[in-house]
């Protein structure tokens, strides 16, 4: 098969990169990245790919590269929602322009595409309730980013209905693992500590995220390229609920560093207090089962940075300036 992965420079991105072609070695994959701060093409060292540098809200771009591929997995998009606060063109640029492009090549070529998204689409969820998101769940984004993806899901779900297109939508609670942007809670927070600084926590800490192994997330994603149903949206999560502040502690005691460089910040505008998944679609009709405890990733994710602290240094120093 021969596969545009759109993104493939960015976190997730890359680690799907690296799922495929070890479990598909006789694909073709084709990488179409704007190549914004949030990418690195060393996330992709080793590697047999094709890069064309492009931005998905350039339909042109969109139609070229779309051209003789068998598979478009769409993964670009502005990820990050404190930059969404600050300034949103960019996120309704890429995210919901750039999708509308893929869909129009998409309903020009026939060709089967998937959609990542995000829990995020679905809001916020009560502290201490037992309740979860799933397939059925009423969407009610709270910020710039999770208003842009839920946007772009609905265009999804609408060219499934209107054109019967071969499309599948997942929607993932939060990823950890390699080469994510230092800008995010778990990098930065094992960068803070080997470097000795302060880590940053908003408000008291307790917002919960069902934190989820990257290479989980790429294989669940496999599971519904193989298997899933069209029109279908799938919600990727592994019942492992966790407080930021949990997971910043996890962070230091794995790394030998003392809970006074905590600093609690001013909390984010909006910040939701919990998402929690109920994986059973997913579970259930495609037999997906996560491999990594959190243990197990979060070990590997700090041995990963302090390999390639330098690489991570340069970011936080460098890059962090051109962020939209
Ligand atoms: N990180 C998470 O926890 C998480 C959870 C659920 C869903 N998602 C979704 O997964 C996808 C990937 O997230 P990530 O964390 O890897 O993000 P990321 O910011 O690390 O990577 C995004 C990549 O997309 C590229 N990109 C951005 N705009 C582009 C454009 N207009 N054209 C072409 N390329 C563009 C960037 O250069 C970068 O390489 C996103 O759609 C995000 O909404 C992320």
């Amino acid at each position: 098969m021969r596969v545009l992965v759109t993104g493939g420079a960015g976190f997730i991105g890359s680690n799907f990169v690296r799922h495929r072609l070890r479990e598909h070695p006789d694909d073709e994959l084709v990488i179409i990245d704007k190549l914004t701060y949030a990418s690195d093409t060393e996330n992709l060292s080793g590697l047999r790919y094709t890069l064309i540098r492009g931005d998905i809200a350039d339909a042109e771009a969109v139609k070229s590269a779309t051209r003789d591929v068998d598979l478009i997995v769409n993964f670009a998009a502005e990820s990050h929602v404190d930059n969404s606060i600050v300034s949103s063109e960019n996120f309704v640029r890429s995210n919901i322009v750039g999708v509308h492009n893929l869909l129009e090549a998409v309903r020009r070529t026939g060709v089967r595409f998937h959609q990542i998204s995000t829990d995020e689409v679905y809001g916020s969820l009560p502290l201490g309730s037992q309740e979860r998101f799933s397939e059925s769940s009423k969407y009610d984004p709270r910020n710039p980013y999770s208003a842009t993806k839920a946007a772009a899901d609905f265009l999804v779900r609408a060219y499934y209905n209107t054109y019967g297109l071969p499309v599948t939508i997942s929607n993932c609670s939060n990823n950890y693992g390699p080469n994510q942007h230092p800008e995010k809670l778990i990098p930065k927070a094992i960068i803070n500590a080997h470097l000795g600084r302060p880590i940053p926590v908003y408000g008291n800490g307790r917002q919960v995220r069902d934190w989820i192994f990257v290479e989980d997330h790429c294989s669940a994603i496999d599971a519904i390229l193989q298997k899933g149903r069209y029109g279908r949206t799938y919600l990727i999560g592994v019942d492992n609920e966790q407080e930021n502040i949990s997971v910043v502690r996890r962070i230091l005691s794995l790394m030998g560093r003392d809970e006074s460089l905590i600093r609690f910040v001013e909390d984010r505008p909006g910040h939701d207090v919990r998402y929690a998944i109920d994986a059973g679609g997913i579970r259930g009709e495609l037999g997906w089962r996560p491999a990594m405890t959190f243990e197990a990733g979060l070990r590997a994710t700090v041995d990963h940075y302090l390999k390639y602290m330098k690489r991570y240094l340069m970011k936080v120093n460098g890059a962090m300036q051109n962020v939209p």
